[in-house]
């Protein structure tokens, strides 16, 4: 789908760029998508916000009746305030880490979360703490995928959950100290191959049948999530249909072995939002440098977004499509994407190899010119930073009627000095 170039040029007027648009009527669509592979009795949805935590879409997810994946005491507390309940019966909002840090220990505590731990260690800081209700452990099943080695989620290299033999260990800690193991939960990477994914989560299920009969008061599996999204490929994604019968499928042999009826869960990110959020950028200028012995030259479209903006490109070679509003259909020739911090990786086209500079081929743009980086809504503000004292980029959020709402504002330099002190200790 073409972004309203009207409404898009509006919005720039309005609030500066570079700005984060994002399209309640994907969001809900996608959200749609989610409810229905897992209609079936028993099986749960939950959303990763660690992919788009602003309060607007954690209330889309409320309302939809989707639970919460929380990865920080702050994240948790996020959930609660946009209206997700609080305590373990249900539990709406689970906590997952390998480390408790900061205030997490404390949020789980006050607000009787359910804790999904990642590290043995966590039962010895849960007991300590005086906690002696229900836990998840996070397993590393041995296997996974990622879209690039630092994502894959299993596996000896993966610093992820606890290692198969070492449950038995896990499960009579947190016995001893009053506690009950009531889920067990994997999430094997976020690659984008549909069919590893598919025969990955069949393998999981298979997994955690086998593991059942050591963890008598189990109430849930979870399978993660890394529901994938088509990248280079937007306009033609892959059906997600014959996940729900895979879940019902995975829910009925984990009942059966189980002996009673156990809840299925999914926690998908990046598959509710990546599409739904775009990147508004304004060209700035367009340079060149010459072919030399050194190498080739290129044409280069200097932008006011970078990756304290969206990191993706520069953090894992991400693609993401580039549209030059208004130009659709342009003659193109091979443009760099280039943003404004003093750092070469500042490039928005990038290979996923080891290449740092892939062209893409663009209309031309000129100073003045909107380029929308497409596909950006998981894991874009989400993982946007204040490196260079820049301030993170207003959020605009349209409804399908063409209605606008900031949602945050550029954050300023008050906002950046806020936690500066100068107290002593
Ligand atoms: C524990 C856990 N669950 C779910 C997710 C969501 O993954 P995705 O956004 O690929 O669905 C992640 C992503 O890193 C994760 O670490």
């Amino acid at each position: 789908m073409k972004l309203d170039a009207t409404l898009v040029r509006k919005l720039a007027a309005k609030v500066g760029t570079p700005f984060w648009l994002y399209d309640a009527a994907i969001i809900r669509q996608r959200i749609a998508d989610i409810r229905h592979i897992t209609s079936t009795p028993g099986v749960q949805a939950r959303f990763a916000m660690k992919a788009c935590p602003a309060t607007k879409v954690l209330r889309e997810m409320a309302n939809a009746g989707i639970w919460i994946d929380a990865v920080s005491g702050n994240e948790a507390l996020r959930a609660l305030r946009a209206g997700h309940a609080a305590g373990n019966e249900p539990p709406v909002v689970c906590f997952t880490a390998d480390v408790f840090r900061d205030n997490a220990l404390d949020v789980v505590l006050k607000n009787n979360l359910l804790p999904n731990i990642g590290s043995p260690g966590m039962v010895r800081q849960l007991a300590t703490a005086g906690y002696r209700g229900p836990i998840s452990i996070r397993v590393n099943p041995g296997f996974g995928h990622g879209h690039v080695n630092t994502c894959d989620t299993g596996g000896p290299s993966s610093k992820h959950g606890i290692w198969p033999s070492d449950l038995a260990a896990v499960r009579d800690a947190a016995t001893k100290a009053g506690m009950t193991v009531t889920m067990l939960h994997a999430h094997i990477g976020s690659g984008p191959q549909f069919a590893e994914l598919h025969e990955n989560l069949a393998r999981l299920a298979d997994e955690f049948a086998a593991l059942l009969p050591q963890f008598p008061a189990l109430t849930a599996v979870s399978l993660g999530g890394g529901i994938p999204h088509h990248y280079r490929d937007r306009e033609n994604q892959i059906s997600i249909e014959p996940l729900r019968e895979l879940f019902a499928a995975c829910r009925a042999k984990l009942c059966a072995a189980a002996g009673r009826e156990l809840r299925l869960e999914i926690e998908p990110g990046r598959y509710y939002v990546a599409p739904a959020g775009t990147l508004i950028t304004t060209v700035h200028d367009v340079k060149r440098t010459l072919t030399n012995a050194k190498g080739t030259g290129e044409t280069f479209a200097m932008v006011d977004a970078g990756f304290v903006d969206l990191v993706r490109p520069a953090m894992y070679g991400s693609y993401h499509e580039i549209e030059v509003i208004g130009k659709e259909g342009s003659q193109t020739e091979p443009i760099v994407v280039a943003g404004p911090l003093c750092e070469s990786g500042d490039v928005f086209t990038r290979s996923g190899g080891d290449e740092l500079l892939q062209p893409r081929d663009l209309p031309r743009p000129e100073p003045g010119d909107l380029l929308a980086l497409r596909d950006a809504g998981a894991y874009g503000y989400a993982m946007s930073s204040n490196y260079n004292s820049i301030g993170r980029a207003p959020q605009v959020w349209v409804e399908p009627d063409g209605t606008a709402e900031l949602i945050s504002r550029r954050e300023t330099i008050k906002d950046m000095l806020k936690a500066e002190t100068s107290e002593r200790l």
